[in-house]
């Protein structure tokens, strides 16, 4: 790379976690997607990690603001500061030209939803965006080949959003996009040990359960939990639960999922469909970690349902690959 060139970038911009890759150097950033807010006067205190590590060590007045929901942008302005922020931090030091960003959305997102990510990308200061969906850069970060006139089924579970897509011959052939993720896992948590059990917990409780207890199928490798949080009276107050009352709880969002595989199954054409029960569903995102997913998809659907190697880092693997593949082969200065 000459002196004046600037490097390429990838970013997984998720619901829960921005991913940057720079060409050259590799993947280089990995922080929260949080911004912090001073309440008083709504000004931004802190972005990425130094907002995560802010929240709960400081006074009250300053809170934390997820710019995205869903795995869309809910805040434009804060996505778009975000953003800066990230692409600032990843160049590392003003640059001569602006960078050529390669960026994620989910499969569902709306004209509208793409259009709002673009601009916020170049007000950020992109000087060209290339947008890629997430389920075709995750199926390229899976080590799938996707160039090949060859069914692949990959189920992408982020925090926000789950994406079932079949690819072949470097397109998406048909996908549907479930605005359920890991995220919803943590408040059917909530929900169950409030309905259930009776104790009001927070999400970061919850998240430690889904974490440490939380299952698809029945598990017999964990110890029960004893659980604090406040009673219906106010009081605090310890609970034990199992491993099957997580199986109870994650019931519904995981037959959710279940449901748009088939869906997606139902718009798949034949052929395709025969090659995926070949060569298996590759499952990629964090939430596809769920103790039991894979398997309880397989019981259901009698096709191998394999976990990707690394499966939060396959979007931006995927990301990394196609910048190299693509712009490696341009001039820079076209
Ligand atoms: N070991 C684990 N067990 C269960 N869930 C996990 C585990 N590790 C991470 N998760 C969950 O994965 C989710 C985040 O996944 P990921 O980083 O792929 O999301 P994202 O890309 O930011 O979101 P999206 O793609 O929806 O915009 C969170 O809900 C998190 O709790
Ligand atoms: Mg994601």
């Amino acid at each position: 790379m000459g002196f004046f060139d600037t490097p390429d970038i990838g970013i997984d911009l998720g619901t829960s976690t921005t991913l940057c890759y720079v060409s050259g150097r590799g993947i280089v950033i990995m922080e929260p997607s949080v911004v912090a807010l001073d309440k008083d006067d709504n000004h931004v205190v802190a972005f990425g990690r130094d907002a995560k590590e802010m929240i709960g060590r400081t006074p009250g007045k300053i809170i934390a603001q997820k710019p995205l929901r869903k795995g869309v942008i809910s805040d434009y302005t804060l996505t778009e500061r975000m953003l800066k922020y990230f692409i600032d931090k990843a160049i590392g030091k003003k640059s001569f030209r602006k960078p050529r960003v390669v960026i994620c959305i989910p499969s569902g997102a709306t004209e509208v939803e793409r259009k709002a990510v673009e601009d916020a990308t170049y007000q950020a200061g992109a000087r060209e965006v290339e947008i890629l969906e997430e389920p075709y850069a995750a199926a390229i970060g899976a080590g799938l080949s996707v160039e090949e006139p060859r069914g692949n089924m990959i189920i992408d579970i982020g925090g926000g959003t789950t994406d079932v897509a079949v690819i072949s011959y470097n397109g998406i052939v048909c996908c549907e996009s479930l605005k359920l993720g890991g995220d919803d896992f943590d408040e059917a948590v909530v929900k169950y040990m409030k309905e259930t059990k009776e104790l009001s917990i927070g999400l970061t409780t919850a998240e430690v359960i889904k974490r440490e207890l939380g299952c698809a199928i029945k598990r017999a490798d964990v110890a029960p939990l004893d659980v604090k949080g406040r009673s219906i009276s106010g009081y605090p107050q310890t609970k034990t639960i199992t491993s099957d009352d997580m199986l109870d709880a994650f019931a519904e969002p995981v037959n959710r999922i279940l449901e748009t595989v088939h869906n997606v199954f139902d718009k798949t054409p034949p052929e395709l469909a025969a090659d995926i029960f070949d060569s298996g569903i590759y499952m990629t995102g964090g939430g596809s970690l769920l103790y039991g997913l894979p398997q309880f998809l397989h019981d259901k659907t009698g096709i191998d349902v394999v976990l990707a190697k690394d499966p939060v880092g396959c979007v931006i693997n995927g990301v990394a690959y196609y910048i190299k593949k693509v712009y490696g082969r341009r001039d820079i200065f076209k």
